[in-house]
Parts: C-alpha cells; structure tokens; sequence
C-alpha cells in the first residue's frame, strides 16, 4: 500500500518525481474555461511555452497524454494518398509506425536494432526514394535511453528533402534537451508533461509549423479531438476546443516560470551534468545498454552485466529508501535497468539512488 503522506520518490523515466510546491498549483480554485482569467493563464503559459520551445509558430495544449498527439500527427497532416517513413529503434517508435497504420495511413518502417540510432544517412538513404511525404522520429527512445541526432537529421532534412514533413515526438526530450522548433524547421512536436516538466499526468504540449496547420485544412479526416483546425480556432481567443485539464495547466504555468527563470540552457546543464554522473557511474559497474555517443541525458538505459535480479532490487531501495527507479521496458526487463534523470531533481538526488543501488548490489 502507498503511504499517501510519504510518497514515493520516483526516479522511473515517467511519471517523474513531483515538488510538494508543483502539487499545490494542482489544487488551486477552478476557473471556468470560457472566462477571461482562464485566458489570461493560458496565453501566459503559451508565451513562456513559445521562448522554451524557440517558436513563433502554434502551442498548442491538449488534455491527453502524448499519444493522443501520435495520432493526431498523423490524421491532420496526411494524406490517404501519401506515405509515412516512421523510423524505429525502440519501443515508442515502434508503436508511432502501429499508430500511423491504425489511422489507415500508409506507412512504411526504417528499423534499426533497439539501441541504435536512427542516423541522417539511414533516413537521407530511404528518403531518397521519393515516396514519403512525412517522417516520424522519436528524439528520445525512452524504453532503450537513446536519443537520435535530431539536429543533424534536421540539417540534412532542410536541405535536401525540405517538402517532407517532419513529426517529432520529445516526450522524453522536452526541455531536457535542446529543442529550438523553428530552426529544426520540425512540423510537430510533443510531450506529455509527467517527463521533465515534473507535473502528474493528464496534459500534453505540442507545437504545429505553419505549414502543417495549412496542410491541415484539406486533410479529410482529422477526427474531432485532436483536430488541429479546432486548435488554431480556440487559440486566438486563448482558449481550447473541449474543457482542458485547468489544474495541469496551473502547475505547466508554475512550471514554465521556473524554466524561464532558471534559464532553458541551465536547464539542459543540469540535466547533462546528472546524465554524466549517472553514465559514469554505470560504466565502472554495469554498461551502457546505448553507444555513449547517442546515450541520452534525461535517463540512462543500464546493461545488466552482473546478472542481478532487477525486481529485487529495486524493491530493496523502495522498502528501504522509499524510491523508486525503473526496470527495463518490454524485451529488456531484467537484462537492463533504468535510472531517469529528469524533471525538478538535482545531481544530490541523483547521486543517492546511485548510492542505494550500490549498497544492494556490492
Ligand atoms: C518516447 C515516448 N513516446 C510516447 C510515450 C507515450 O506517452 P504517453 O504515455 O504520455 O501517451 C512515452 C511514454 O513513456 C514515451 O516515453
């Protein structure tokens, strides 16, 4: 049983540990959504949403988690006619090309081993083809900690493939990591706030270029609550289609002060400092499970080279230290770990459950 008055601390790559401070914003008096202080709220978020993104272009919030914004990528920006390059390299990935499908989509999949990247060249290959109107790629892999060369991919995309849209899901990459949208020349992008915003879970960020949200208007199809028409619609009075989650949006408002505040590019410090700690910590008693080059810094993937019984231990750290940190997902329970380093957690906090680990397993 969760002892309600001491909660978990949690250190599994989403839902994120959250500040006592963060939940408080989530109990705050309700707003009606049609009213002018609801506006205000949401125009202040969206505006900060807009430096932390590097954008000019459309913020948009959705009451849903990120996978509602997988397939509303999807159904607003393309064709019946057209087809989707997703690129693969792990479990989200994996499931964004099952998603495109069930939006009867065509698709077709560039898959590379779990723990590869998905490189420019690899895609700049298969583009070249000529047959794609969109790619999908996962900057962060979150079941294997690996995060693609995104800034590359876009370079490469820009100039040689600039008509092919470019659907980018950063659910675990969000203000973790460097993300400027409007020199990416990206088309969407996503996450859903229980990553590194540190909020529970219930509301996604996205941002749409303007051209998908023009693309948009004669794609038939888009569904109802993902439509990105509806988005626009609402925006310019500073509001959303369908009654959105307020107090998630209370505590993303509190939260974007605090970014802003901190300064993004602190924030990606912090987040690159917990990451070398975490890796070199692994390195001297596990592996990384990815090539470091392309290992991520808001979790780390951990190749469980000593054999241990994962469940065990992280049950020996939650009974003794009340944390909690994650098991491999999918196909690589047990034969790797995961340690995320995300959200409002500091390199102190980090080091302990290192420590806690290291007292288990000798
Ligand atoms: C990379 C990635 N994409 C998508 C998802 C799905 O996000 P959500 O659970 O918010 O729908 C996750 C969840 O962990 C993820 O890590």
């Amino acid at each position: 049983m969760v002892d309600w008055k001491n909660p978990p601390r949690l250190f599994i790559p989403g839902p994120v540990h959250v500040l006592p401070d963060v939940l408080q914003q989530l109990s705050r008096y309700t707003l009606g959504h049609r009213g002018k202080e609801y506006a205000q709220l949401h125009k202040e978020t969206v505006d900060m949403l807009k430096k932390i993104l590097f954008t000019e272009q459309n913020v948009f919030l959705s009451t849903s988690s990120a996978s509602g914004i997988w397939e509303g990528a999807i159904r607003n920006c393309v064709d019946s006619n057209e087809t989707v390059l997703a690129t693969c390299c792990g479990a989200f990935s994996d499931k964004w090309a099952d998603v495109v499908k069930s939006c009867g989509k065509n698709v077709e999949a560039l898959k590379v081993e779990w723990g590869q990247a998905t490189t420019a060249e690899l895609i700049d290959k298969k583009l070249s083809e000529g047959k794609y109107s969109a790619i999908t790629l996962v900057y962060n892999e979150t079941s294997t900690g690996l995060t693609n060369p995104v800034y590359e991919i876009s370079e490469m995309m820009k100039k040689k493939y600039p008509d092919v849209l470019v659907f980018v899901d950063a659910v675990s990459a969000m203000v973790g990591l460097p993300l400027h949208f409007d020199q990416l020349g990206w088309d969407v992008v996503f996450a859903s706030v229980q990553k590194a915003f540190a909020i529970p879970p219930g509301l996604t960020v996205f941002a749409v270029s303007k051209r998908a949200l023009e693309k948009s208007k004669k794609v038939a199809g888009r569904g109802y609550y993902f439509d990105f028409q509806e988005f626009a619609k609402c925006a310019e009075k500073d509001q959303t289609p369908t009654t959105p989650s307020i107090p998630h949006i209370m505590a993303l408002n509190y939260q974007c002060h605090k970014l802003v505040n901190e300064g993004i590019e602190n924030v990606w410090k912090r987040h690159k400092e917990m990451a070398a700690y975490v890796k070199n910590w692994a390195k001297q008693r596990f592996a990384l499970f990815c090539e470091e080059k392309y290992a991520s810094e808001t979790l780390t993937t951990i190749k469980n080279t000593k054999g241990i019984v994962v469940g065990d231990v992280i049950k020996a750290v939650q009974a003794k230290h009340n944390t909690a940190f994650g098991n491999g997902y999918g196909k690589l329970k047990d034969v790797t770990f995961r340690i995320a380093h995300m959200g409002d957690i500091t390199l102190q906090d980090v080091k302990e459950v290192c420590q806690w680990i290291d007292d288990e397993v000798k």
